[in-house]
């Protein structure tokens, strides 16, 4: 009965925020709103909404709308794409969960909630794993990672459409600065609601507290939290400058979100439906990413400009204090640490 009413309530809000216009721009949707559409043979249009935590500045929302007006354009009517930002619809587990129940919904969110179904997500995306983006996307295109994807998609009904959403390594932002993991000890730190990164700021020597991102900027003035963990990107684009000025750059994890649908909303859409929302998200990722290289050189300056100061840690002690965290979820398959090791090696002889 409570998942009843949680569905008609998301389905109100969706209603209600695409009548009120907070969602994507409308009017570019290249809809039947221009007059244009002419929808799908049988005339009908189908209504996708499209749900994110990044802040409508930061570079993840800038190439996913241009990914729903790309997509809602191409399909000539027969797809409109709705894309809503900042949370304002269920993101993290709650979006998760939309996908489970087969919603008319994409999740881009971060790798980790696909951990709460498939563990192993959780070990391909763990602390100190990758000094590099071309590292991390080169794994992603391994057996051990398409096999994840083809057993959440048979015992979960997820459809992975893209893990390469990066949007930075994740440092700390706080009203001290780090320079050790002893420096952490008493601060109160925001993670995503999940036990990698409660465990992995745990290890490093922190309070970890979990609550959705948007709730951070009244957190961190209320004192509830000294901080929180995140990249460049979220960084300048949430404006977190205006409440933490110290940047320490401990590089823990990798800050990347995996785009989702359910295998049935996939099955029900035509297979030219499917090949315009494949190769559009996969623009938008390589959109997104060449953009959120430009963009951390330049977002450094400007936040130092705003009375940031970055400083370095003693990364071996970070990275030996981290250790841990890979004993620590008994549900990972025996022995996928030293797989992903493994692999791992491969790809930077390769590189
Ligand atoms: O806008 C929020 C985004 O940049 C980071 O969210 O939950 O991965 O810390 P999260």
């Amino acid at each position: 009965m409570k998942k009843v009413l949680l569905i008609l309530l998301a389905l109100a809000m969706v209603f209600s925020l695409a009548a009120c216009g907070n969602g994507a721009d409308d009017s570019d949707s290249g809809n039947s709103s221009n007059g244009e559409a002419s929808g799908n043979e049988n005339g009908e249009t189908k209504v996708i909404t499209v749900s994110t935590k990044f802040v409508d500045d930061e570079q993840t929302a800038i190439s996913l709308k241009n990914v729903v007006e790309a997509v809602n354009e191409r399909s000539d009517g027969s797809l409109e794409l709705q894309l809503f930002t900042s949370g304002v619809l269920p993101i993290g587990k709650d979006g998760m969960e939309q996908i489970i129940q087969g919603s008319d919904w994409i999740l881009v969110e971060g790798v980790n909630f696909l951990g709460d179904y498939v563990p192993d997500y959780n070990a391909i995306t763990g602390p100190f794993l990758y000094s590099t983006f071309d590292e991390y996307f080169a794994m992603m295109q391994t057996d051990l990672v398409q096999n994840l994807n083809q057993q959440i998609e048979e015992e979960h009904g997820v459809k992975v459409l893209s893990l390469d959403w990066v949007f930075g390594f994740r440092s700390m932002m706080t009203n001290e600065p780090i320079t050790t993991p002893e420096d952490m000890n008493g601060m109160n730190i925001r993670v995503p609601t999940s036990q990698l990164y409660t465990y992995t700021i745990e290890a490093m020597g922190g309070n970890p507290v979990s609550m959705p991102y948007p709730d951070t900027y009244a957190a961190i003035q209320q004192g509830v939290i000294d901080g929180v963990e995140g990249s460049i990107m979220t960084y300048y684009g949430t404006q977190q400058y205006e409440n933490v000025k110290e940047y320490s750059l401990t590089n823990h994890l990798l800050g990347v979100s995996a785009v989702s649908i359910s295998t049935s909303l996939w099955d029900s859409l035509t297979e030219e439906q499917q090949t315009i929302i494949v190769e559009e998200f996969e623009k938008g990722a390589e959109e997104n990413l060449e953009e959120t290289v430009k963009a951390e050189e330049e977002y450094e300056e400007l936040l130092k400009e705003e009375g940031v100061t970055f400083h370095e840690v003693d990364a071996a002690a970070f990275l030996a204090a981290a250790e841990p965290v890979y004993s620590k979820f008994p549900q990972w398959t025996p022995g996928i640490y030293e797989e992903i090791l493994e692999e791992l090696e491969k790809i930077k002889a390769d590189q």
